[in-house]
């Protein structure tokens, strides 16, 4: 059996590491494909060093752009890719633009499509992730879920239950898999961090491209900044969005953005984090570690009704909010966040072959 995998921005690179070593441990046939959606190191190359994979086979190149140029510059060069491998199944993960786009080329040449990360849904068609997760789940052929919330809202969407299969979350194989590494990065002494901080992480559009919002962001990391140190790696568009608000952050800690395992050993010990990324809402719930999320809503439902996520819709509510929060007695642990999902996922894929 041959397995082709397609990644391109930086959330998809610890949902591909567990697969990629579960496929390997089973001697399938694997080839990655790179979008280069993200093609900077921090962004990209990074991320497969910190997760021990080899690089991509095969590298896109596409880069940056609007949304349709980008989605359609991945599809015109993923073709011809596809046409030479001929693999048994294309998997794509995630919610990104490369992962949409290669869904569509995949199921228009008539190669089976697996879907890692399947029936999520924030019900904000705003999101460009909202669209990408609707289309690749319409034309997934095997729909492997993070959770069991999952599972109902693809049955409640009309897909068939021979597809769903629950396989838990695959990040959290990446996370427990990198923990060791992370710790040993010394990545906390080496920026002089006394005390746990508030680690921030923002780079949708909806909260950096708005100038009211992103003012009272700054503001409010400000304050916040008296009282304890606040950390934040900054997204390119962040920082672009930053200097042309003309916004210092004098007393934030601001960062380019940084590995995975530097970010790991920042989340594990830190008082709490802000951000708007999906992958970080799972990795604090995992870690115990406290999470508002700057967001009217989430397609991980279960980070607030089992673990430590809470949603902060209006940022000048941050401090408040961190201010009662607390640290949970017991680390939360979804079921099939176990570190055994990578596994899941290349037998189900065997399962669904015969
Ligand atoms: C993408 C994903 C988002 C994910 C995020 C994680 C989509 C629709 N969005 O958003 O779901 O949470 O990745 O980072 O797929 N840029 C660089 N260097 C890079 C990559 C991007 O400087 O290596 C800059 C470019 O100016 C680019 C901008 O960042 O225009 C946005 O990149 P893009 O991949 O379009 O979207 P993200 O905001 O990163």
């Amino acid at each position: 059996m041959k397995l082709l995998h397609i990644v391109g921005a930086r959330p998809n690179f610890p949902k591909l590491a567990p697969v990629h070593r579960a496929g390997q441990r089973a001697k399938l046939s694997q080839v990655v494909v790179h979008t280069g959606q993200h093609y900077d190191d921090a962004m990209s190359d990074a991320f497969f060093r910190d997760l021990g994979i080899a690089p991509p086979d095969v590298n896109l190149a596409v880069g940056s752009d609007t949304h349709a140029a980008q989605t359609a510059r991945i599809m015109q060069r993923l073709e011809p890719v596809l046409i030479r491998e001929r693999p048994d199944w294309v998997i794509v993960y995630g919610d990104v633009n490369s992962t949409m786009a290669s869904a569509i080329v995949a199921s228009k040449l008539g190669i089976r499509v697996a879907h890692v990360e399947a029936g999520l849904r924030s019900f904000d068609r705003t999101m460009p992730e909202e669209i990408n997760r609707i289309v690749t789940d319409r034309l997934a052929d095997l729909l492997l879920t993070p959770s069991r919330d999952a599972d109902e809202q693809l049955i409640a969407e009309g897909e068939p239950q021979s597809e769903i299969v629950f396989v838990g979350n695959v990040m959290i194989d990446s996370l427990f898999y990198a923990l060791p590494a992370a710790r040993a990065t010394g990545f906390r002494q080496r920026l002089g961090i006394n005390g746990s901080a508030v680690v921030v992480t923002l780079h949708r559009p909806s909260n950096v491209d708005d100038d009211h919002r992103i003012q009272t962001l700054a503001d409010v990391l400000g304050e916040i900044a008296l009282t304890r140190p606040v950390v934040f790696p900054a997204h390119p568009r962040t920082q672009r969005r930053l200097e042309a608000a003309g916004l210092r952050m004098e007393r934030v800690t601001m960062l380019e953005p940084i590995g995975y395992l530097e970010m790991l050993d920042l989340v594990e010990h830190a008082f709490a984090v802000v951000t708007d990324s999906g992958g970080l809402q799972e990795e604090t719930t995992a870690l115990g570690v406290p999470c508002l999320t700057v967001r009217h809503n989430t397609e991980r439902p279960i980070t607030i009704t089992e673990g430590t996520n809470r949603l902060v819709p209006d940022p000048a509510d941050i401090l408040s909010e961190l201010q009662r929060l607390n640290r949970p007695a017991i680390t939360p642990k979804p079921e099939g966040w176990d570190g055994g999902a990578g596994e899941r996922v290349i037998a189900a894929l065997i399962s669904h072959s015969q």
